[in-house]
């Protein structure tokens, strides 16, 4: 028997971007129906960022021990190559999945969200019809907050299917394949392409342009580069791929033709919002490009109907999506609050990793900013050499605008920099000046040293170079 429920906000989806609004709007006061077809926790916690990051944590502790084999100039010796079982591997990944699904699940009950399980879809921009497992239920709201994500794009010539397969499936594979072949070095190519590389499968990466991580400078991504090659990653450049046929992929490069053998093809060329499939046409909204179109309130065309997260635009970033559901309920809340950082920042945990927040020198000239930058390298920080972190090139930049030394930028790459963000995007958020981080007395023996020293560097008067 169709029913029909009633409610103050509709949240479409359960990811970073929507269960993080139903929880503040909880905490608000507004009564919430939150519609989710999978699990809650969305491509981040249950097949992006959270899985990927326990596979590459047992990649990197397995090729440690694989390196120690026979003994390493830290002194550890084993006397066997280490093992590993591929479908433990993927259940212990999935057990922390399961933590974190378990939380944000236990986090919407006590804000009392109703989590709605199926797929929704809008007949017009108030209302959503939802196929459950008791059958069809229609909701009604006053308000609409959209957070529907994103999908992996595809390639039209090469689709998914059988052997071709996407991050999803990457993050999930029963066993490891010999040969894995890598269609884009871009965030999750190399992330994963480089953990596959760890737990010993013969890796190709073909990328059409000629340069890895496209996002990031030349110094930013050299080490990664350079660790790719150190560690036997076949890297083709300027290679576009054609087919995949008879368990090859049919590569041109140079005016010639390749064809590279793969088990498994990983397809990473980038993410595209998820704009089918749940009504979108029926609601009447305007669009920019592919995205959802949205104010700085995250509100779209239609009076009453919020949009935010991978929906409406880059940088299609956990951390982007749950500042705006911050923002879009407030508002929602009767608050006046806008979307507009300083900067997002964004980590790749590849080996080693990057980190960066705000201007690079190169994007501060381009738009027309007179910079000073500076660089520390991690060779002259103990911490660093204390965790075998200081070789492979690493190093931490600051980047300041020279008429009042203003922060703009910060960037660093190295071993374990992902943890550097924190203190990067509140430099540049709070509009710190390179007195500020020169200022600051940094703990010592920390990588945060790399800061204040490129900060001092930056003034002219570094310490430890
Ligand atoms: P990406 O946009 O980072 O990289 C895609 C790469 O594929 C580019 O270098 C592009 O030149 C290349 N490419 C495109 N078509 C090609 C073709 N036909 N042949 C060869 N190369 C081709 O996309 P990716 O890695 O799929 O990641 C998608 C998004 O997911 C990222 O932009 C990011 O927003 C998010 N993400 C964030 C992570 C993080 O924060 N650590 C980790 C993973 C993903």
């Amino acid at each position: 028997m169709p029913q029909t429920i009633t409610t103050r906000l509709l949240i479409l989806g359960g990811g970073p971007g929507g269960y993080v609004a139903g929880i503040r709007a909880g905490q608000l006061g507004i009564e919430t129906v939150l519609v989710e077809g999978d699990r809650v926790g969305g491509t981040c916690l249950i097949r992006g960022c959270i899985p990927s990051k326990a596979l590459i944590h047992v990649a990197s502790k397995f090729d440690g021990m694989a390196h120690a084999v026979g003994g390493a100039a830290d002194g550890i010796g084993l006397s066997a190559t280490p093992t590993l079982d591929m479908a433990r591997t993927v259940a212990w990944k999935e057990t922390v999945v399961d933590k974190l699904n378990g939380g944000v699940a236990a986090l919407l009950k006590r804000q009392k969200v109703r989590v709605v399980n199926g797929w929704g879809k809008f007949t017009d921009a108030k209302t959503c019809v939802v196929e459950t497992a008791d059958g069809e239920l229609t909701i009604k709201a006053e308000t609409v907050l959209l957070a529907a994500g994103s999908v992996p794009a595809a390639l039209p010539h090469i689709p998914f299917g059988g052997d071709v397969i996407s991050s999803t499936e990457a993050l999930s594979l029963p066993e490891l394949p010999k040969r894995l072949v890598v269609i884009g070095a871009g965030y999750i190519g190399l992330e994963l392409g480089s953990a596959f590389r760890k737990f010993g499968c013969e890796v190709t990466v073909v990328e059409a342009l000629d340069r890895i991580l496209p996002l990031y400078d030349d110094a930013l991504t050299k080490p990664v580069k350079a660790w790719l090659e150190k560690a036997g990653v076949t890297l083709h450049l300027g290679a576009k791929a054609m087919a995949f046929e008879n368990g090859e992929l049919v590569v041109e490069k140079n005016g010639e033709t390749l064809r590279l053998p793969a088990d498994k093809l990983l397809v990473t060329v980038g993410r595209r919002p998820r704009t089918q499939g749940w009504g979108l046409e029926a609601m009447g909204l305007d669009m920019t490009g592919p995205f959802v179109k949205v104010n700085a309130r995250m509100e779209t065309a239609m009076r009453g109907v919020y949009a935010i997260g991978d929906l409406v635009g880059e940088p299609m970033l956990e951390h982007k999506a749950a500042a705006q559901a911050h923002v879009a309920v407030e508002n929602i809340a009767g608050q006046t609050r806008a979307f507009a950082p300083n900067a997002i920042a964004a980590v790749c945990f590849t080996e080693p990793e990057i980190v960066s927040c705000g201007l690079s020198p190169a994007e501060a000239e381009a738009l027309g900013i007179e910079a000073i930058s500076a660089v520390f390298p991690f060779a002259a920080n103990g911490r660093a050499l204390s965790m075998e972190a200081g070789d492979g090139g690493g190093f931490t930049r600051v980047v300041a605008r020279k008429s009042d030394h203003r922060v703009i930028g910060l960037q660093a790459v190295g071993h374990h920099v992902s943890e550097l963000a924190g203190e990067f995007c509140m430099s540049v958020e709070m509009g710190a000046v390179l007195e500020d981080l020169a200022g600051t007395i940094h703990v010592h023996p920390t990588l945060s040293e790399t800061v204040h020293e490129a900060a001092l560097r930056a003034l002219g008067h570094p310490i430890h170079i």
